[in-house]
């Protein structure tokens, strides 16, 4: 399966920096395009909310990469040989073995997603005043600390927030605020620290391995646990093959050996990593793995399929085995560079360096009129559906809670994430929305507000319900018109 040589960046004659698609398309799915008039009913019928929108009104779906990653031949193929069984599935011995040989880890607990192994986790290790030092928080991962009587600290880099940027590894965690942690609050407090590859909320940014020896190294000083997210490793070793010196000559099954020797346990929502269903945790340590186990028959279902279907458990085994090969985790990577790249030179306000899982606008930078509590990043995401059919994620304070007083938390960022996932967008379908993107920033002041008409208490984003706080819709609409004439 390994295939260091091959990338999806290849040289081209005429000078242009254009990824180049290293698979051939056998399998297509048709997609709408339907006139703006369509869109805009479709996006007030969604409450202003891309979440809630059908697929049958989407043109290119690039809400995120979770469980929409092509599959590739040979997983498809796999599972066809899946072996049902409620308990001792070879299926799920083939999923350890791809565990064990990729990850090298050796105990596995089977979840159905990512979010579950998280909550396993949390049951298992987290008590009420306890503290979690992390780069970064996930959405779920927040939720469900936060739920045991966890408090979370966030201890990036200062400039890890920076939308413009040169840094290589936005995502390590500040070793000098984590040790200023670790005296305020006591080691006794902190269950373990969490590293999250390829740190999603902050625009996919990696870590580096000389950031994770520099935290292992003061866990170890404090008998502290540390604990990887790792649903977006195979990209954050892409990255530290490409940005770290030292890995630049070592492939990707290397670089994923040398990270998950350097913690005690990991969890990853196979959905991302491996492009189906499920995830789990995994641990060389006997103590830890029988500290969750009870958890995982309790909640997921026995220990050979966790909640997963076992043709899903298949797909995920020949997955694992995949996320080493270059050239397929190259791929999503290269050509969310290439529209962040471009971005950048039109002078477009864009997260960079590029990272892992999108492309990342900056919201207050496209919409500096629209005030934070008026969601600058489901604005931004509902009018690039309106003028585009391209549907992506808001990751911004609509994605945030309020406070006791029923104020939102403002987002550190707002960030209108666009994904790609691996291997289903081509070239001119990015190329497409580079333009839609680049006439919706010549014609921004048409952008206004969002305001909430339903808002769930819990993870609000997913179901919640917005208006235009007037009828900028229409008036973009109107320009959008003028503009196109009668194209889609
Ligand atoms: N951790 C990270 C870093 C994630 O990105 C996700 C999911 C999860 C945990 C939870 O996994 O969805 O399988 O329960 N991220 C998706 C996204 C939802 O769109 O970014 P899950």
């Amino acid at each position: 399966m390994e295939n260091h040589e091959q990338s999806c960046k290849v040289k081209f004659y005429s000078g242009e920096d254009i990824p180049l698609e290293l698979h051939k398309v056998r399998v297509v799915q048709k997609l709408y395009l339907n006139p703006i008039e369509q869109r805009l009913k479709a996006i007030r019928k969604a409450g202003f909310n891309t979440f809630l929108l059908s697929t049958t009104d989407v043109f290119l779906d690039m809400l995120t990469d979770s469980g929409t990653n092509a599959m590739s031949d040979n997983q498809v193929s796999s599972m066809l040989r899946a072996d049902d069984a409620y308990a001792g599935s070879q299926s799920f011995v083939r999923m350890e073995n791809a565990i064990r040989e990729v990850f090298g880890k050796k105990y596995i607990l089977p979840v159905h997603q990512g979010r579950a192994a998280e909550n396993i986790i949390s049951q298992a290790f987290i008590k009420k005043g306890d503290v979690i030092p992390m780069n970064y928080h996930f959405t779920t991962t927040k939720a469900h600390m936060e739920l045991n009587g966890g408090t979370i600290f966030e201890i990036y880099k200062d400039d890890a927030l920076n939308i413009k940027s040169s840094n290589p590894f936005k995502g390590n965690i500040d070793i000098d605020k984590l040790k200023a942690l670790i005296q305020k609050y006591g080691a006794a407090k902190i269950p373990f620290i969490r590293l999250e590859a390829s740190t999603n909320l902050i625009g996919g940014q990696p870590f580096s391995i000389q950031n994770m020896r520099e935290v292992r190294k003061v866990a170890d000083e404090h008998g502290i646990l540390v604990l990887m997210d790792a649903s977006l490793i195979g990209e954050n070793a892409y990255f530290i093959n490409q940005r770290e010196d030292e890995f630049k000559k070592k492939t990707i099954k290397e670089i994923l050996h040398t990270m998950f020797d350097l913690v005690d346990f990991a969890y990853f929502s196979s959905r991302k990593v491996s492009s189906t269903r499920g995830g789990a945790i995994c641990t060389n340590r006997e103590d830890l793995f029988l500290k969750m186990r009870d958890l995982v028959t309790l909640y997921e279902g026995f220990l050979t399929y966790g909640g997963m279907s076992v043709r899903e458990i298949e797909a995920m085994a020949v997955g694992l085995y995949e996320t080493t090969d270059e050239t397929v985790i190259s791929q999503s990577p290269s050509f969310i560079a290439y529209l962040v790249n471009e971005l950048d030179k039109r002078g477009i306000p864009v997260v960079t360096p590029a990272g892992a899982l999108g492309c990342h606008v900056d919201c207050m930078g496209f919409l500096p009129h629209v005030p934070q509590t008026e969601y600058p990043a489901g604005a931004l995401a509902a009018a690039l559906y309106l003028i585009s059919g391209a549907r992506g994620m808001e990751r911004g304070t609509i994605s945030s809670v309020r406070d006791e007083h029923g104020n939102d938390i403002l987002a550190d960022v707002e960030l209108l994430r666009l994904a790609f996932p691996r291997r289903v967008f081509t070239l001119s379908q990015t190329q497409f929305v580079l333009d839609r993107l680049t006439w919706l920033y010549k014609n921004r002041h048409l952008v206004g507000g969002l305001k909430f008409v339903d808002e769930p208490a819990v993870l609000r984003f997913f179901v919640g319900r917005l208006d235009s706080v007037n009828d900028w819709p229409e008036k973009l609409m109107a320009q959008f018109k003028a503009d196109f004439g009668d194209s889609l």
